[in-house]
């Protein structure tokens, strides 16, 4: 009896050991971990016969069965650990991160070139003491020409010139039609109307002219409007501010140059020049080799525009300009074509990123 026992038991480790040292994954060495060395598997089974062995004879079977157990248990650990470091090997492999290869790059988007124009333009502007003010694009006849002393007959309200928009007009008969506005002047009558003086403003925004695009024209623009209205406001204060804004956007080494001008909303009038930012002044293309190049128009304000708003001209004086902002930004860069500005070739806006 004993002996059947013993052979069966060392059978049973062979057999065991064999099938475990076979096994090719977890899952199939768990099953033979139950098969065999389970509460009720092959081991426990030839203990479980042990109860028919004399008293003498069990420790020595007994022995047999650790034995074999331990031996069977040992296989189990060994080649379980084979396999999870296969496991580990593999998913390795799989897994391979290449550190030599080079990064991708990433793309790093920027404000537009107008966008970045206009915040250096305004923030200048307001460590002078401005305020920053909005108006409508949809601008009514009356704000963008009659209040700006603008008569009916002059030629910038032609269509040529200017953008009507077909809808009814205003309900109020003076306001006239609706227009793209073609300047950001009307932004000077609409603040007036709603505050009494003094004030100090700039207007950035959109303006529209139907104009044949060409490199120096588009369709579409963007001007900063100032507005200063006190009890005394001089030209030498409208210089002053002039001169202030150039030096701190072209820096100090550009002068300005003011030259008599027209505007029906201001007296006097001056076209106001900078020396070319792109060749110093020593004459290049961009200035027709004169040295100075147009930046804005400016004057006080006529005495008209404050009558139409409601102020009165023999109490209070004021300087108004207007700049267009790709002029500005195409003066400062020795940008030749305004249209590069509407195009989106990425060529042309990364080197602002
Ligand atoms: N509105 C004028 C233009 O568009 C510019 C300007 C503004 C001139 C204010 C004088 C005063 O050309």
């Amino acid at each position: 009896m004993l002996t059947t026992l013993v052979t069966c038991l060392s059978e049973l480790q062979d057999a065991a050991c064999a099938a475990i040292a076979a096994a090719t994954a977890l899952k199939e060495l768990e099953a033979l971990d139950a098969q065999y060395l389970g509460r009720k598997g092959a081991l426990a089974q030839c203990m479980g016969a042990m109860k028919g062995l004399s008293a003498a004879d069990k420790p020595a079977l007994g022995k047999v069965a650790n034995d074999a157990k331990a031996v069977v248990t040992a296989a189990l650990e060994t080649r379980r650990a084979t396999l999870l470091d296969a496991a580990d090997a593999q998913s390795l492999a799989q897994d391979a991160l290449d550190v030599t290869l080079p990064g991708r790059a990433r793309v790093q988007g920027g404000a537009h070139p107008l966008a970045q124009t206009l915040r250096e333009m305004l923030d200048i502007f307001q460590r002078l003491g401005f305020a920053i003010e909005e108006g409508p694009e949809i601008e009514d006849e009356w704000h963008n020409f009659d209040a700006l002393n603008i008569p009916a007959s002059h030629p910038a309200r032609d269509v040529q010139d200017t953008f009507f928009i077909n809808a009814a007009p205003a309900a109020d008969p003076r306001a006239g039609r609706f227009i793209l506005r073609t300047h950001t002047s009307p932004v000077q009558a609409r603040v007036m109307q709603q505050t009494t003086p003094p004030l100090r403003f700039v207007a950035p925004g959109r303006v529209y002219r139907n104009e044949r695009i060409d490199a120096s024209h588009y369709t579409i623009f963007h001007q900063v409007e100032g507005l200063y209205v006190d009890r005394a406001v001089s030209f030498a204060q409208l210089k002053g501010t002039l001169l202030d804004f150039a030096h701190a956007y072209y820096g100090p080494q550009v002068k300005l140059r003011f030259r008599p001008g027209y505007f029906p909303f201001t007296e006097p009038s001056a076209e106001v020049d900078i020396t070319c930012s792109v060749c110093s002044g020593r004459g290049c293309s961009v200035c027709k080799q004169t040295g100075w190049v147009e930046i804005l128009g400016a004057g006080m304000v006529h005495p008209n525009v404050f009558r139409a708003v409601g102020y009165d001209p023999d109490a209070v004086t004021g300087f108004a300009f207007g700049m267009g902002v790709e002029r500005i930004a195409m003066l400062k860069y020795g940008i030749d074509d305004i249209r590069l500005f509407y195009e989106n070739d990425l060529r042309f806006l990364t080197q602002f990123a």
